[in-house]
């Protein structure tokens, strides 16, 4: 029996729903525990390849129960897409739970999102999925959970108290016509139909599942650099990504967590507007997003691609805690004579060592690079550690040093057989 939470320590997009998915076939429940649909996850399993927003990557993985907990937000209509989408493909959904508690993420909350984007001189650049306005909800108290769904006149007194703030604020404010309660009731009793059977609630089943020996991964979205508390704010999503957040958006306690897994890309990407020291605007960085095929899984933009920055992991390893590292997407690395990895930043004739809080130094920040060797040779059919050249286990190898934490997985390729297990994790 063990508690692993896996969690992104970038801008997001590091692998976290393949490392999920290679994971699950030992974890008995995955869990979800915060974001929404603004999360994209690709998973390739044979020949196919699968695309979550919402349902746990664990879904792939026969026999293991899935729960969407209480952190996350939940846009109904995505999810019964998501559930139609897999079953059509002939992956069964039995295993799904849904939390009770879990907000909704609503039609107002979409709408408010593009507006709200659009009202800002500087943009976040959102996905526009509507997560920042119902986390808003949330903390407002006026939010709608899933539980609300289950009967006609929860739904209606969950909206006689949320709707006419909404209402006020799109038509006051943005000249929109709102939304009323009988267009949005009767949208939403359509979802609950199909969402019902598997709201229940999903802390429980967490603390039985642990009681009676079972393991448990929880799925992080976004990455540490998008929290909410510790990420380059205000460039950041709604939520806490980071290991913190798994305890209060499961339902279980802090000291049940055994391990944390950061997933971390073997270079660094960004969708989104915000600070990057390692960015790279010139051939190096297409070449990385062409070998990568960086571009989001959920809105399609091309990511913004740049070199390690070992300074940002470093920051990762403290604010999460993470006792292993997953090292994804290697092989993009294998067409480069020379690599560089950022040890350190250059702050008006200063040195730093930490990656700072305050968005006025780190927007003056330079990287300073050490530079290492590439392998310059196929990676992706390697079955074992053993099999890597000795440019790349020396690049492996550098990471740890610099950021304090062992690598546990390195991942070759996006299949599921092109994982390298170093440590067992599960
Ligand atoms: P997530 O949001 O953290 O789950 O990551 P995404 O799915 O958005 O982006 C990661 C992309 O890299 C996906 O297209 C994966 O199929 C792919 N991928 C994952 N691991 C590897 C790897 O080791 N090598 C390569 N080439 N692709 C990978
Ligand atoms: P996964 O789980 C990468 C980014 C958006 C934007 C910022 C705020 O696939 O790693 P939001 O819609 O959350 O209010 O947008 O966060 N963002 C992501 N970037 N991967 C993600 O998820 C992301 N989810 C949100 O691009 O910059
Ligand atoms: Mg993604």
């Amino acid at each position: 029996m063990t508690v692993v939470a896996l969690v992104g320590t970038q801008w997001g997009d590091e692998g976290k729903g393949k490392i999920t998915d290679v994971l699950a076939s030992k974890a008995d429940v995955v869990v979800r525990y915060q974001g929404g649909n603004n999360a994209g996850h690709t998973v390739v399993v044979g020949e196919q390849t699968y695309k979550l927003h919402l349902i746990p990557s664990g879904m792939l993985s026969a026999g293991t129960t899935c729960v969407i907990g209480n952190g996350v937000v939940i846009d109904p209509q995505v999810l019964c897409r998501e559930l139609e989408y897999l079953q059509t493909g002939g992956i069964s959904t039995s295993l799904l739970r849904i939390s009770e508690n879990a907000h909704v993420i609503m039609p107002y909350h979409r709408v408010l999102d593009e507006l709200e984007e659009a009202q800002r001189t500087v943009k976040i650049g959102t996905t526009a999925r509507g997560i920042g306005p119902a986390y808003v909800d949330k903390y407002m108290r006026i939010g709608i959970r899933m539980m609300e769904l289950k009967s006609p006149e929860r739904l209606e007194a969950a909206l006689d108290r949320a709707l006419p703030f909404k209402n006020s604020l799109l038509q006051k404010v943005y000249g929109h016509p709102g939304f009323t309660k009988g267009e949005l009731m009767e949208e939403y009793l359509q979802y609950a139909e199909t969402l019902t059977p598997f709201i229940t609630d999903t802390s429980l089943l967490l603390h039985q599942a642990r009681k009676n020996g079972l393991s448990i991964l929880m799925e992080g979205a976004q990455g540490t650099l998008l929290d909410i508390d510790h990420g380059t704010y205000p460039f950041v999503t709604s939520s806490n990504p980071t290991a913190g957040g798994a305890a209060p958006g499961a339902g279980i306690g802090p000291n049940q967590i055994d391990q944390v897994i950061g997933v971390v890309k073997a270079y660094t990407t960004r969708v989104g507007e915000g600070p990057f020291p390692t960015e790279l605007q010139d051939a190096t960085g297409d070449l990385i997003r062409e070998r990568g095929r960086e571009y989001g899984t959920t809105t399609g933009r091309p990511r913004r691609c740049g070199w390690f920055d070992a300074v940002m992991l470093r920051y990762s390893v403290r604010v999460n805690g993470l006792t292993g590292l997953a090292v994804t997407l290697l092989d993009v690395l294998d067409a480069f004579d020379e690599l560089k990895v950022c040890v350190g930043y250059e702050y008006r004739g200063e040195r730093l060592l930490h990656f700072p809080a305050d968005l006025h130094v780190l927007n003056e920040c330079k990287p300073i690079y050490e530079t290492l060797p590439g392998w310059n040779c196929d990676i992706t059919g390697a079955q074992g550690f053993e099999d890597l050249p000795p440019n790349a286990k020396a690049y492996l190898s550098f990471i740890e040093e610099q950021v304090g934490c062992p690598v546990q997985i390195v991942s070759v390729g996006p299949r599921r057989d092109q994982t390298l297990m170093l440590e067992p994790v599960m």
